[in-house]
């Protein structure tokens, strides 16, 4: 039985900064941000949009009632969490209506706990395959105002339904994880912004690739040819195809990658999320793939847990997309100065509007939201 990726949706702030903007604001050469780190775009949230909210909004996109009565697993993946006992999948298990003999739970292990919440319904789809989960990872990026790490913020989130016979991707049994307990970037408790040592995460990064990319080789027998496209965790773009160029200058995986990162470039990182906005970003801006398509993920958590794995594509995957409903999304946000931009970063704690609100609210407050 195939066990993957039946739905799948993303949702962004309805603000954003132009890189451009910000390298002016900031005196650096814009092309340091459009090419150096490959971001046009950053999304920015605003006092009534958080983690829940914008979870709420990429699950609602994709799910039905039926969907709503058979989930009974709900795991959200995030590193922006809103309170330290209390798990936000409670939150959205109530706002999304989903029935009650369910288990919901938060996973925490930097960028790559949406990761370790798919392999957890994976499993669990496959021991009761009548039964569907729903993974959503969320979260919102923010290292300060004028730190290195600013041209990389960003925020989102993506909702994955996880089901037997599934319409987009069938996942398979090929997973190789890595854990490296190094301090590239992390954020203890309390603390606003995360600790970063910028070069010292952008060479764990490059360099987990290498290992699970060779023990991966190792055990599967297959290579780089083997596979249709590549979609990388997109702390900034550019990140990905850094680890991908020593190992490989495959012309056809580096013309898919350009792919996979269009919707990235325009919302920086999502933390979490940033994955599967790229799996997205291929699969709704690539004219090239086809049904039994190979397609490769690579998630990474710093910290580090770091796995790479494979999903094949089924057939008539392209009938169950939301292309139209994300281009409208990206276009329709409004574009914020400098001076905006900032002011909203200095005067915004983290959101707290999901848990005050009910769905309806929480929808209503959404022009983009369209279901209705
Ligand atoms: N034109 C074109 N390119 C230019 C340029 C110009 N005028 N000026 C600079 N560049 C290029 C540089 O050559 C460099 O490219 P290469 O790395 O390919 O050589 C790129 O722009 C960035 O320049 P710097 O390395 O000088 O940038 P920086 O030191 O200011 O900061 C950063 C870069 C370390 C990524 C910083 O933004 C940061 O700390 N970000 C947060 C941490 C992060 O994202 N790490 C990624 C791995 S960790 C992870 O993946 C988990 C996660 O989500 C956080």
């Amino acid at each position: 039985m195939e066990v993957g990726i039946d739905k799948i949706s993303f949702y962004v702030p309805k603000r954003y900064v132009d890189m451009t903007d910000l390298a002016e604001a900031r005196g650096v050469d814009p092309n340091k941000f459009h090419i150096g780190l490959g971001q046009d775009q950053m999304a920015v949230t605003t006092a009534d949009e958080d983690i829940v909210t914008l979870g709420a909004n990429a699950a609602t996109q994709i799910l039905t009632d039926e969907d709503k009565a058979t989930i009974d697993l709900v795991i959200v993946g995030t590193e922006s969490s809103l309170d330290e006992s209390k798990a936000t999948a409670v939150v959205l298990h109530d706002l999304l209506e989903i029935q009650p003999f369910a288990r919901a739970y938060e996973i925490k292990e930097a960028c790559y706990g949406a990761t370790a919440a798919l392999m957890l319904a994976k499993r669990h789809v496959l021991a009761n395959p009548e039964r569907k989960a729903l993974v959503i990872a969320s979260d919102i990026a923010r290292y300060g105002l004028n730190s290195a790490g600013e041209p990389t913020q960003g925020a989102g989130a993506v909702a994955i339904l996880v089901t037997a016979n599934p319409r987009i991707l069938a996942l398979e049994n090929d997973s190789v994880p890595l854990t490296q307990n190094i301090y590239d970037f992390w954020r203890p408790t309390g603390e606003e912004f995360p600790r970063v040592d910028g070069k010292l995460s952008n060479q764990t990064y490059i360099d987990s690739f290498a290992k699970v990319w060779e023990e991966y080789k190792k055990r599967t027998g297959l290579n780089f040819d083997d596979f249709t496209a590549l979609t990388f965790h997109s702390p900034y773009t550019k990140m990905g195809k850094k680890a991908l160029l020593p190992l490989s200058d495959n012309a056809h995986l580096l013309e898919e990658f350009e792919k996979a990162i269009v919707y990235n470039r325009r919302v920086g990182n999502l933390y979490t999320g940033s994955l599967y906005l790229s799996l997205i970003s291929l699969l709704e801006n690539s004219t090239d793939l086809v049904a039994g398509n190979r397609l490769g993920l690579f998630s990474y958590g710093s910290g580090t847990v770091a796995e790479f794995f494979s999903a094949k594509l089924v057939e008539g995957f392209e009938k169950n997309l939301q292309t139209e409903y994300h281009r409208h999304l990206l276009d329709a946000r409004q574009r914020l100065s400098i001076s905006e931009y900032e002011k909203i970063f200095n005067s915004k704690g983290l959101g707290q509007a999901g848990v005050k609100f009910s769905l309806r609210e929480v929808l209503d407050g959404i022009p983009f939201y369209n279901k209705n």
